[in-house]
């Protein structure tokens, strides 16, 4: 899978599909990207390095220095000496001096993928995935760079990271590092982000790429609502099914920049890693500094291939624990049915209510801890209220028990409110700049998760509760964004290490509890779904996809999130209508159906609900049991996108060994005399007959089932009946009959 070819100096990197080049230039062993794309047979072509051309390497014509610099395709270009583009790599010396260039100096293939040092990775084993270090360095600051490749057997996937050594007699700073760069010709590109707020996360954005830079970022401390680590360049005429795609997602949950720079030259360099906004990391003699990942994905085969290749490389080589691939227990969660105003005899009531249906967990949000009544108080007061919760939480919880569900609890670990005890007793565990009255949010702070101590003491308070009683489940929120960043115990020189100290600890304790915890079903969230990134998801399977649980709205949040990531990390609730978000009513099956698509579960007061939507529960129960091992597994297929059409949405998964499909298609607005609406699926065996049936959004057979060959149902479509009214919705139900 990879290569080094000693006489050209070029290394080739091999996934099934793609291919990825890199060369070494003359003397000065200058370490230049020549190719990334569809898999070539042979390693050459270094002449895309364009070394040939005038400003020759330096070595052969040292006047042309800087225009060289300016224009060659660096691997992993550093700033101050002449590359005017963005680079990927700044320091500071101890001099105060920037610039620094790297040179090739050894280099190591080895079977299997190395974890990274206090960060979440995607992993392999030998037989999976083979890595390429290929170690760097600037022999003038004593810098050692080593490049991180690593290839699989079974994705079109590359991985990248980036780790930096001070081998040098004096510290220096690092104020940015990036994970990961391709420098390549630019053509007529698409830029594809994700972006939103709160509430709407991850709406897809397509634009042309132009001139200069563009990029989307959060140095919000988290990967945020706003803007996703994530950006794409498609061929302007890439669609769902055909063209080119370069794709790169960072597996980091904080600060980061993503971003596109068309150059003088036409050239395009695209660019990854930690926002350098308030990045100043020191490095002493001796000691290294390791930047989170970046997985890369290239196809020529549009968006769903791209979208696939994530999803199955995810599956497979991100997700961990116990229920990586098993079904979730169904949930339901009181926060839309209470807020703060609940105790023990309701959420009784509605775990009873809930078991009779088939509801399989009750989950206990926000409220239940210290004085908390509302959200101005009690964050870091880890301890169950009796007033609220009677008997305490074993009583709680063996009554659930009882009824055969599983319990859950919600944390929002990482936080104190200025009214708590933990902030009476420990003012300085806030993050805050020392003198300056701190900014709240939500009336709460952040606590400064770079100290241990404020880690070990919050953490013992958390698995005290989770052992006080048979807890199967937590949803880790967070639900602000940092700001006046100071920690008072860094020194002035590494308060700018503070944001990534605070992601590190964060997996510290989010490893912790995995590995104290193994059976515990772990959902993170933030605010919804601000914090919804590949970070996240190495230590919980799911998480909260966002606060919006309209089906409508969720249409364009889970189209935005699929994009990326499987089906089965979206958390998916039933919530209650009016919506409490945007007011909205929608039919009970057709919030149904768009739950189904992801984690599914239920968010509203139970024992509130119509007659009627209560005795849909169970035949979607039923559906949840009967889809999800497709829905979880399948590969998936965007149809058509409310989010373009303005009018439906339509999604298919279809099975593995492409024997069972399911489409969701839903309706957004109605039309006046139309007839049924022909779509064409996707992904089937055109060699193969299936059985077709349309289902209503309530599970329930429409018209006779019929039997048509994949090719047809493919080339030829299907009919979706027309549906008299808005937010109305349908499946339709394939199973291979030879
Ligand atoms: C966040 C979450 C919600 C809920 C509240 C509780 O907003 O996204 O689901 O847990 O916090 O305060």
């Amino acid at each position: 899978m990879i290569t080094y070819h000693e006489r050209e100096r070029i290394f080739k990197l091999d996934s099934p599909n793609t291919s990825y080049m890199i060369g070494i230039v003359d003397e000065e062993n200058f370490v230049g990207h020549i190719y990334y794309g569809k898999r070539l047979k042979e390693a050459e072509a270094s002449y895309l390095m364009r070394t040939q051309e005038k400003p020759f390497v330096p070595s052969r014509n040292n006047r042309e220095r800087g225009a060289f610099y300016d224009g060659f395709p660096f691997e992993y270009p550093v700033g101050g000496l002449g590359d005017y583009r963005e680079s990927c790599l700044d320091i500071r010396t101890a001099g105060g001096h920037a610039g620094a260039m790297l040179s090739y100096v050894s280099h190591e293939i080895m079977r299997g993928k190395p974890g990274l040092c206090g960060l979440p990775a995607t992993f392999g084993t030998e037989e999976e995935c083979e890595t390429l270090k290929l170690v760097c360095e600037d022999c003038y600051v004593g810098m050692r760079v080593e490049l991180l490749y690593t290839v699989f057997s079974d994705s079109d996937v590359i991985t990248r990271s980036v780790r930096v050594e001070n081998g040098g007699k004096e510290h220096f700073y690092l104020t940015k590092v990036y994970s990961a760069c391709i420098d390549m010709d630019s053509r007529d590109y698409d830029m594809i982000s994700l972006h939103g707020s709160w509430a709407r996360e991850r709406h897809i954005q397509r634009k042309p790429l132009g001139y200069g830079i563009q990029n989307v970022s959060s140095f919000r401390g988290e990967s945020s609502h706003q803007d996703h680590p994530f950006l794409a360049l498609a061929d302007r005429h890439t669609t769902q099914e055909h063209g080119e795609v370069y794709a790169m997602n960072f597996v980091y949950s904080g600060n980061f920049r993503a971003q596109a720079e068309v150059s003088q030259f036409d050239g395009v360099r695209l660019s990854m890693g930690i926002h350098p906004e308030n990045f100043c990391w020191k490095l002493e003699p001796g000691e290294s500094f390791q930047a989170p990942e970046v997985v890369m994905v290239y196809t020529d085969r549009g968006l769903d291939a791209m979208t696939n290749t994530f999803h199955g490389f995810y599956r497979k080589h991100l997700l961990r624990g116990k229920y990586k691939d098993k079904k979730r227990p169904i949930l339901i969660n009181n926060w839309e049915a209470t807020y703060f105003d609940f105790d023990s005899d309701k959420l009784l009531s509605i775990a009873k209510e809930a078991a009779s249906l088939g509801i399989e967990m009750l989950v206990m949000d926000d409220g239940w801890f210290g004085r908390r009544n509302f959200d101005d108080c009690a964050l870091g007061d880890w301890v169950v209220n009796e007033e609220k919760i009677k008997g305490g939480l074993a009583a709680l919880v063996e009554e659930v028990n009882k009824l055969g569900m599983k319990f859950g609890i919600w944390f929002e670990p990482e936080m104190i409110s200025p009214d708590s005890d933990l902030y009476r007793a420990h003012p300085d565990w806030a993050i805050a700049i020392p003198g300056r009255p701190g900014t709240q949010i939500r009336q709460q702070y952040v606590l400064d998760l770079s100290r241990k101590e404020v880690v070990d003491h919050i953490y013992a308070m958390v698995s005290a509760v989770l052992k006080s009683a048979n807890v199967e489940y937590v949803k880790w929120d967070m639900n602000r964004q940092l700001s006046d960043m100071g920690s008072a115990a860094l020194p002035p020189d590494r308060q700018g290490e503070l944001y990534h100290r605070y992601v590190l600890a964060l997996y510290e304790m989010q490893n912790r509890l995995t590995t104290d915890f193994p059976d515990l079903l772990l959902e993170n969230c933030s605010g919804g779904g601000a914090r919804f990134d590949p970070g996240m998801l190495y230590y919980s399977p799911q998480i909260w996809c966002s606060d919006d649980a309209d089906a409508i709205e969720r249409l364009k949040i889970q189209e935005g999130t699929a994009l990326i990531y499987p089906l089965s990390t979206m958390g998916a609730h039933v919530s209650d209508c009016p919506n409490h978000i945007v007011g909205r009513t929608t039919p009970f099956e057709t919030r149904g159906v768009v739950a189904l698509a992801g984690t599914f579960g239920y968010e509203l007061d139970i024992t509130k609900i119509s007659e009627e939507e209560r005795n849909q529960i169970p035949g979607q129960v039923a559906m949840y049991h009967k889809y999800n091992d497709l829905v979880r597994e399948g590969d998936y297929y965007r149809i058509a996108s409310y989010s373009q059409n303005h009018m439906f949405d339509c999604w298919q998964v279809v099975s593995g060994d492409k024997r069972e499909s399911l489409v969701t298609f839903v309706q957004v607005l109605t039309r006046a005399n139309y007839r049924s609406r022909r779509i064409l699926l996707k992904g089937l065996s055109e060699d193969t007959r299936y059985e077709v049936q349309i289902l209503s959004a309530r599970g329930e057979k429409e018209g006779d089932v019929w039997i048509c060959g994949g090719d047809t149902l493919m080339s030829a479509g299907v009919l979706v009946p027309d549906m008299p009214g808005d937010f109305r919705s349908k499946l339709i139900y394939l199973t291979a009959v030879d």
